[in-house]
């Protein structure tokens, strides 16, 4: 990919109506996590594990965007490659970036080529962040310590600066025990000594091994954030919110941050103070399906985090999205045809609110086709309390995933039902009351399969629906 032909490249996806218009993704192959993303002279830089030769997971590098307000994206060349002979020879895989006093430093996890080795590696940037020098002494730390000592789970490096001096979490896992995130702490950035574990998660509950940890304060708490495979589920993100005193963090509230497609998010402070968490959004189709669309995987819309008077984790995407919205369609309960919402479309900003009271389940549906053989169902369970995403195709097909998503979302007596979505072509994020996220993919079997339906329609407080543009015309 060189900067002449990106737009050739978008252009020839124009008629692939999954793909998504407003989210960020690469002009075409394989992308997953986040990586280094900072606010740099003023400007928001995203890396993301990147393969330039294809739309599936191999030759990690770091792909590189900027933007102005993390919404437009102009897409850079790759940042950061593998070095044959070296310890990241087998990939360049996730991390961050901090600033040394001026001076942008790279951490990330080098690999060899079946991945059983990961070490911790350091590159220094110059100040346009698009070359990056990798340090003489790389890997900064070669394995893990003593009692850790699986060599293949020990990644993703994210560093942090406290009074005294800088400290790094590093994704792990304990035989036996369960993931684990290790804190180590360095004076230059270069010499890292290992303290402890910041905290050990257990088997049953947080799965075998800990990934992208994320650690910062808000508020006047602590928050970590990690990535983890737990029982057969692909991948579920959690959040732990507690106090972190000599070296240790302990959880006093936690709950699941998506159960679902939203993986390895990754989060930084920006110069108005906000916490901003990016994520990547896998696919929810077969490998050889990623291929032969010669793209995969979308960066989710930005997220503010912050938290409410019990701790919990609040999420908000990024006001800037509000400055690209299109026509807003205001709907009531007398605007709808039985279930049918007068407004059709698969990139849009959805925002609902429910009175659960009033039925046993309420909700909404998407990507439904006309005869209702194909619907995508956001449904919200008054006595479960959870609230799930149900996919229904046309037709079956081994291709597409049709398990369906869920977590529990607990509404105060007396609390409404809020619902944020945004649907963007195969994408489906979703935001309950702000604290619960369920993130879903679904792949219209027919362009022309964009009806929404309201679950229940008596349980319907307000709709405000957005046409969504694409920031890419
Ligand atoms: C998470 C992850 C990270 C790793 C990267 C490799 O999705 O598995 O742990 O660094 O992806 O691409």
């Amino acid at each position: 990919m060189t900067l002449d032909n990106v737009q050739d490249i978008r252009r020839q996806f124009a008629a692939d109506y999954h793909r998504p218009q407003y989210h960020y993704l690469p002009p075409s192959n394989w992308m997953n996590d986040p990586n280094g993303v900072i606010q740099w002279n003023g400007r928001y830089h995203l890396f993301y594990q990147y393969n330039p030769y294809g739309a599936h997971h191999a030759n990690m590098h770091w792909g590189h965007a900027v933007s102005d307000n993390l919404i437009h994206w102009q897409d850079l060349p790759v940042a950061i490659a593998p070095t044959p002979n070296t310890v990241d020879e087998g990939g360049i895989f996730s991390g961050c970036i901090v600033n040394d006093n001026g001076v942008p430093k790279m951490f990330y996890t080098g690999v060899n080529p079946d991945y059983q080795v990961q070490t911790q590696c350091l590159a220094i940037g110059n100040d346009e962040l698009d070359e990056w020098q990798k340090h003489e002494g790389n890997p900064v730390i070669a394995k893990p310590p003593a009692s850790f000592v699986q060599f293949d789970a020990f990644r993703d490096p994210f560093v942090w600066r406290e009074d005294d001096a800088w400290y790094m979490g590093v994704g792990a896992r304990m035989d036996g025990v369960g993931g684990a995130v290790l804190l180590y702490k360095s004076d230059d950035l270069v010499n890292w000594e290992y303290l402890n574990p910041l905290l050990v998660g257990s088997l049953s509950t947080s799965g075998v091994m800990w990934e992208c940890p994320n650690f910062f304060p808000l508020g006047d708490k602590w928050v970590l954030i990690i990535s983890s495979h737990i029982g057969y589920a692909t991948g579920t993100v959690l959040y732990f919110v507690g106090s972190y005193e000599n070296y240790r963090f302990t959880p006093e509230v936690e709950g699941v941050l998506d159960p679902a497609y939203y993986y390895a998010p990754l989060t930084h402070e920006d110069n108005q103070g906000r916490r901003i968490m990016h994520s990547w959004i896998r696919e929810g189709r077969s490998v050889d399906t990623q291929v032969q669309a010669g793209w995969s995987g979308v960066q989710a819309i930005p997220r503010v985090l912050r938290l409410d008077s019990k701790n919990r984790l609040i999420m908000t995407p990024v006001e800037e999205l509000h400055a690209i919205r299109g026509t807003h369609h205001s709907i009531t309960q007398d605007d709808l045809d039985d279930t049918l919402v007068p407004v059709q479309g698969m990139h849009l900003e959805i925002h609902a609110s429910f009175d659960p009271s009033q039925a046993d389940n309420c909700g909404i549906t998407v990507a439904a086709s006309a005869d209702g053989r194909e619907q995508t169902r956001i449904l919200y369970d008054r006595d479960t309390q959870v609230l799930r995403v149900h996919r229904q195709y046309a037709t079956a097909t081994d291709d597409l995933e049709t398990n369906w998503q869920g977590t529990p979302h607990h509404l105060d007596a007396d609390e409404i039902l809020d619902l944020v979505i945004l649907l963007d072509g195969s994408v489906l994020e979703i935001i309950a009351n702000g604290r619960s996220s369920v993130t879903s993919r679904v792949y219209a079997q027919h362009q022309d399969n964009d009806h929404i339906h309201i679950i229940n329609p008596t349980t319907l407080q307000t709709l405000d629906i957005y046409d969504m543009p694409s920031i890419w015309s």
